[in-house]
């Protein structure tokens, strides 16, 4: 079953079509790699889909959504979570706090409840503890009371990988999630990815530079050039596949 679809979807910077006529289709369950090279147009259709920066033209259903004209933060409540490219954490706020962000529907939000700390101790607790337990699978427990700008620049990526899982997501949009992370941390990374779909049912599209670990965990690959999808197909297809040896190897 297609969790997201797109249709022929565009994007354009005056002159320049940043994304072109682009069509996807994410099964559900499944993770999926986006790669092409610098400036193809990645970022891009990720913004687009998560409505940061909207579509000219095309649709996009997701689980059964048209979102093409939706707001960041109604997509975001649909399940559909995206992490960025250079992280974008609260810097001036605590690590556990940053974590804590996305966490829907809790009562202390709501205002008649807000001045009854007693009524949502509890929850806060246990949405404090489920946190620990993300930023613990990704080694940044012990850092939990520092502030995020103190974070080292891998940390920072794993902080915005944590804080994307506590928001519930059912699609997450992953912007080189492994980028200034060292190799090993970049599989254990990769590793949680796994598992993450495994336990929790969580589809991933993921961007990637990284080709040597990116291919062990996807299912299959969308390959983008100058904004177009120039083809798809498995980890063994795409490593044989010409033309992507060509404008992605310089082959
Ligand atoms: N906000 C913007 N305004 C103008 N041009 C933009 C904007 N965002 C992206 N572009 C241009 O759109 C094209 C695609 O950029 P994009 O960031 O999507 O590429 P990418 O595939 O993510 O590249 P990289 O692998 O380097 O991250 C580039 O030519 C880029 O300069
Ligand atoms: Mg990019």
């Amino acid at each position: 079953m297609s969790l997201l679809k797109l249709e022929y979807v565009s994007k354009s910077y005056g002159n320049l079509k940043a994304v072109s006529d682009v069509s996807l289709d994410i099964p559900q369950g499944k993770i999926i790699g986006l790669i092409g090279p610098n400036g193809s147009g990645k970022s891009t259709l990720l913004n687009v889909i998560s409505g940061l920066s909207p579509a000219d033209s095309g649709n996009i259903l997701f689980d059964e959504h048209e979102i093409s004209k939706r707001a960041t933060n109604e997509i975001f409540q649909l399940g559909l979570v995206r992490s960025f490219q250079d992280p974008s954490l609260f810097f001036k706020m605590t690590v556990l706090d940053n974590s804590l962000l996305p966490t829907k529907n809790q009562k202390g939000e709501k205002p008649w409840y807000a001045p009854f700390h007693k009524l949502w101790r509890k929850e806060e607790e246990n949405h404090a503890l489920e946190s620990a337990q993300v930023l613990d699978q990704l080694l940044i427990r012990k850092h939990y009371d520092a502030l995020a700008s103190d974070l080292s620049g891998g940390q920072m990526k794993l902080l915005e990988l944590g804080r994307s899982l506590t928001g519930s997501p059912k699609l997450l949009l992953l912007d080189e999630p492994t980028a200034g992370v060292a190799p090993k941390l970049a599989y254990t990374i990769f590793e949680n990815i796994a598992e993450m779909r495994e336990k929790l049912g969580i589809t991933f599209l993921i961007v990637e530079h990284r080709l040597e670990i990116l291919f062990d965990f996807v299912d299959s690959l969308y390959v983008m050039h100058m904004g177009e999808v120039l083809t798809q197909g498995s980890p063994a297809e795409i490593s044989a596949n010409s033309a992507v040896k060509e404008i992605y190897f310089g082959d």
